[in-house]
């Protein structure tokens, strides 16, 4: 005992030593800094820098930037670097001068008088951003009678005794302020020292509580756009807006009051605004649709307001909302609205009545987004034709993304109207016509954004050669978004899209396609179908025929579709083809015939296994360099094994010397040498090596390779038959016997289950999981994690440690990123999960997709998995992640 307290105390004493050591370290590093802060202070440390286009072009194509942020400057330099006779390309005046993120606490009189380097009445931007700045004296800005934009964002002005009286005097040209992120609690007296910014058109300022635009802001005749939150920080923070907090900016043209936790905006508050062309109040949660409505009574019958910004305006959590005429009764006296966005409201459905001709949207509104929503497709398809004025609607993103829809069950995806419906639908639609599936659109609608829905569809071919489906009042509809949807079937006819001329269908997992269904857009020009399964729908006949009628047609996508070959005469009738993109795809050579295509700018073949160009093909091309249509042409031949043998060699000549400009950017491996083939002198390196050395020597016998070949294979053929029952079975097998002794055989609601949740990860995000799943799962939301680094048995190997905590966890959650796909035991993990929830017949899975991964990418048994259990996407936007742990917990807990 007395030993082991022996050693314990040398132990304790080392550590302490240690300890010292590194304690008198970090003082020396205390004083080298004072050192550095020295030399910086002496000799600054800026740099000279070209202006970025915007401040480039307002100050006439000419001028520099000053950086000098970060230096942990004290006081404002009062020499600068003088203008480097080195960098020719710049050239004086000194424009954009950058004293950011240092520690100024006061910006003292006289800061910009008599500096060396810099003549200060040709400074137009002075960013003094985040300097610790409480005060500033009345003769700070002596001099900068050029400056337009002065940015004081994030410090520590108050009130007005931040400011020494008259200290916007100098500033005559001044046209834009930002003061985001300060502490202001008022704007008492505010006015009075602005007043001398005749030229002030922009003020950036969070709205503090209660606060007013008192007097002196009326003298302000210039000011058009008053911004009060910049929704990067949360600072801005008024619940109230009172009838007088605008009384004196009524000049402003536009207003933003967005995510400023905004409860009630009185009903004349914003009547002053008679000027007011853009109003911004969204991202304030609680204000909802009826604090809305009392908001706009104060700009009834507006004849100016044009845009109207109300996205996200009911909080996160609750039931659907619906809106209602009520809702609507001050919007729709708007005269000239034109543009109104209404996204991620939960909107579920609206009103029948807010649709009839006299309380419907303003005539005059052009652009309406409701993306995000929740609605659901035969109530708002119906209602929506009313509004006849709209052109662009927007309806993305029903039930998903970054609002609670997104964490919605997959299996509650909108579904259109099922075939045998008919009958109903003919009747619920007030349509006349005898199709299948029927949807009014609204008359003057020419674009539609109907992506990210889970839009479930089969689009099937009907007997009597009736249409699919009939889409009423689209006359005018040329675009159509329907990407990133489940269309997996698009074989029947849809009557009524005559006009379309831009059809994006990509990521749709679709595997099947009909000539029938692209005969219903015979002016498409553009066409989009990447991103799908098309590889086996593309049949010799089939092909031929598909694209027969899309004569107009200029761009085709069809990357990333698992295509292996392309039949020869897919692209037969579609001549006028000017950008061909086959990129992504499994293709091992390229010969369609492109002969009558005497357009053609863009063939895209990159990501595929071709080695080699036909010589027909590059004569082709050739020939097109004589076409009166000719622009530069692009071949892209990027990440292709292009083969650098003998027989090739021309293909690399071409490459060379031809006037189609052909990206490559490959390897290519001349006799078991890899070389890169990236720029031209590499190109030529190769030519060389090829031309004066290895083809001039005789190749080996072929016998020799194959029958090395031969050999391989056979003993692959029966490797792989012998392996075939076991690995077919195989998740079966381990978990039968992994799990042999372990499962409880308690069955039903009843089982009391050790674990809450069984996480599975990528290893290489484990720092992730410990700092903030496990947390945010056990402390915050009281859950029982079993998570492999915290919980796995020693001396048990971990396919027996997985299959027992799955058997005892009541959900299992995966954390799909890419990293996650490339992890082994993550696959593992997720296949033990869905033969545990197959045989105890158990819902278990919960999906998290923690980066957004395209459905083609991901393996095929996650592919499966996303179609039938619950599945959350992890937020892209910090301010959503709690929302998306409440939800993850209820979905575990439930
Ligand atoms: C001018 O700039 C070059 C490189 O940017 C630098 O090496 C040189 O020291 C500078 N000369 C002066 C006088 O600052
Ligand atoms: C002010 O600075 C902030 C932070 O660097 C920046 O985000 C903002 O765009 C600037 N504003 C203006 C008007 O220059
Ligand atoms: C802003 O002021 C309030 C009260 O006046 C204070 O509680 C808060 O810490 C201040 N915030 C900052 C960033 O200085
Ligand atoms: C703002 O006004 C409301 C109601 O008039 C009052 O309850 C609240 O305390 C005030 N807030 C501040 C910071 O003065
Ligand atoms: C605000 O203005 C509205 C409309 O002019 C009026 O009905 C209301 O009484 C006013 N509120 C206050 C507190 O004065
Ligand atoms: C839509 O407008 C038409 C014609 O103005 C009208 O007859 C119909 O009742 C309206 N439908 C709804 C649901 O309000
Ligand atoms: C949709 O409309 C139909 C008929 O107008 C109505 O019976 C049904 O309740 C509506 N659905 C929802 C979810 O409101
Ligand atoms: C919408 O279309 C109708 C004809 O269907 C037309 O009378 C009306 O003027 C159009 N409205 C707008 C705003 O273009
Ligand atoms: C082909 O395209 C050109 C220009 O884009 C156009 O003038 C011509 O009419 C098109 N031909 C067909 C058959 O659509």
């Amino acid at each position: 005992m007395a030993s082991i307290n022996r050693h314990m105390s040398g132990f304790l004493s080392v550590i302490f030593l240690l300890v010292t050591f590194s304690l008198a370290e970090s003082r020396l590093y205390e004083d080298f800094k004072t050192f550095e802060q020295h030399v910086y202070d002496k000799k600054t440390r800026c740099e000279i820098h070209k202006l970025d286009k915007v401040s480039w072009s307002e100050s006439g194509e000419k001028g520099y930037a000053m950086n000098c942020s970060d230096l942990r400057l004290n006081n404002t330099p009062k020499s600068y670097p003088p203008l480097n006779k080195t960098r020719p390309h710049l050239s004086p005046p000194l424009r954009l001068l950058n004293l950011s993120h240092n520690t100024f606490k006061t910006i003292k009189n006289n800061s910009f008088v008599n500096v060396r380097n810099m003549n200060s009445s040709d400074v137009m931007w002075l960013y003094l951003n985040f300097c610790n700045i409480s005060f500033i004296d009345s003769n700070a800005f002596v001099n900068l009678s050029s400056l337009i934009n002065l940015n004081l964002t994030g410090n520590n002005l108050v009130n007005l005794n931040s400011f020494g009286p008259g200290v916007f005097k100098p500033l005559i040209s001044l046209g834009n302020i930002n003061f985001y992120g300060n502490n202001f609690t008022t704007f008492e007296g505010l006015g009075t020292e602005l007043k001398f910014l005749k030229n002030l058109s922009g003020l950036f300022i969070d709205l503090c509580e209660n606060c007013t635009f008192g007097e002196g802001f009326e003298t302000l005749t210039n000011l058009k756009n008053l911004s009060l939150s910049s929704f990067t920080d949360n600072s801005c923070n008024s619940p109230f807006i009172y009838n007088d907090t605008f009384e004196n900016v009524s000049m402003i043209e536009r207003l933003n009051v967005g995510n400023c936790n905004v409860r009630k905006i009185e009903p004349g508050a914003f009547s002053p605004l008679k000027n007011l062309m853009h109003l911004d109040i969204s991202y304030n949660e609680d204000l909802e649709f009826d604090g809305m409505n009392t908001a706009l009574f104060g700009l009834q019958y507006s004849t100016t307001l044009k845009i109207l910004n109300v996205k996200r305006i009911h909080s996160l959590y609750g039931l659907g909302v619906m809106l209602t005429k009520d809702n609507m009764e001050n919007l729709k006296t708007l005269l000239v609205l034109e543009e109104l966005y209404m996204d991620m409201n939960k909107i579920e459905i609206f009103q029948e009545s807010v649709l009839y001709p006299e309380n419907t949207f303003p005539k005059s509104l052009s652009f309406f987004a409701l993306s995000g929503n929740r609605l659901s497709i035969s109530n708002y398809t119906l209602r929506l034709k009313n509004v006849t004025s709209v052109k662009i609607l927007d309806i993305s993103r029903q039930h998903l993304d970054y609002d609670p829809f997104l964490f919605e069950h997959v299996g509650h995806r909108n579904a259109l109207p099922a075939v045998h419906d008919s009958h109903n639908l003919d009747q619920t639609f007030h349509c006349n016509c005898s199709a299948i599936g029927v949807i009014c659109l609204p008359n003057n609608i020419t674009s539609i954004k109907w992506r990210k829905s889970f839009l479930w569809l089969e689009i099937e071919k009907m007997h009597n050669n009736l249409p699919f489906m009939l889409i009423c009042g689209a006359t005018s509809l040329v675009q159509l978004d329907l990407s990133f949807n489940l269309i997996t079937r698009w074989n029947g006819h849809i009557l009524g899209l005559d006009n379309l001329n831009d059809l994006d269908l990509s990521e749709n997992l679709c595997g099947e396609a009909d000539p029938d269904f692209f005969k219903s857009f015979p002016k498409l020009r553009i066409l989009n179908i990447s991103g799908n399964s098309l590889g086996n729908a593309f049949t010799e006949q089939k092909a031929s025929l598909l694209f027969q009628n899309l004569s107009k047609l200029n761009v085709l996508d069809m990357s990333c579709n698992k295509l292996k070959v392309v039949p020869d005469k897919m692209f037969e009738d579609i001549s006028n083809i000017t950008h061909l993109y086959v990129s992504g795809n499994l293709l091992t050579q390229w010969n369609s015939s492109l002969e009558k295509h005497r357009c053609l700018q863009m063939l895209d073949l990159a990501d595929n296994k071709i080695s080699r160009l036909e010589k027909e093909t590059l004569t082709y091309l050739d020939s097109l360099t004589n076409e009166s249509c000719y622009t530069n042409i692009t071949v892209n031949l990027t990440n292709n094994p292009l083969d650098c043998a003998c027989p090739n060699l021309y293909l690399l000549k071409w490459i060379r010397k031809s006037n189609i400009f052909v990206r490559v950017n490959s390897d290519c491996s001349i006799n078991a040498q890899k070389y890169a083939i990236r720029n031209r002198t590499e190109l030529d390196a190769i030519i060389d090596l090829l031309e004066n050395d290895v083809c001039k020597v005789i190749d080996k016998p072929w016998i020799t390779w194959m029958t090395s070949v031969v050999s391989v294979v056979c003993t692959g053929i029966i490797t792989i038959s012998a392996c075939f029952l076991v690995h077919k079975h195989r998740w079966k097998l381990r978990y039968l016997y992994y799990s042999r002794h372990r499962r409880h055989v308690v069955e039903g609601y009843d089982r009391i289950f050790q674990y809450d949740a069984f996480v599975s990860y990528a290893q290489v995000r484990s720092g992730f999981l410990k700092r903030v799943v496990v947390p945010m799962l056990e402390e915050t939301h009281g859950l029982v994690t079993w998570v492999y680094d915290k919980n796995s048995l020693p001396g048990i190997s971990t396919a027996e440690n997985i299959t027992h905590a799955i058997n005892n966890s009541k959900k299992c959650v995966l954390l799909v990123n890419r990293e996650f796909l490339a992890d082994s035991w993550c696959e593992y993990e997720t296949n033990m999960a869905l033969v545990e929830s197959i045989i105890a017949r158990r819902d278990m899975i919960i999906v998290v997709m923690m980066e957004p991964i395209p459905m083609l990418e991901l393996p095929n048994y996650l592919q499966r998995l996303l179609l039938s259990v619950r599945s959350l996407e992890y937020p892209e936007h910090g301010q959503d992640e709690n929302t998306f742990w409440m939800n993850l917990a209820d979905e575990i807990n439930t």
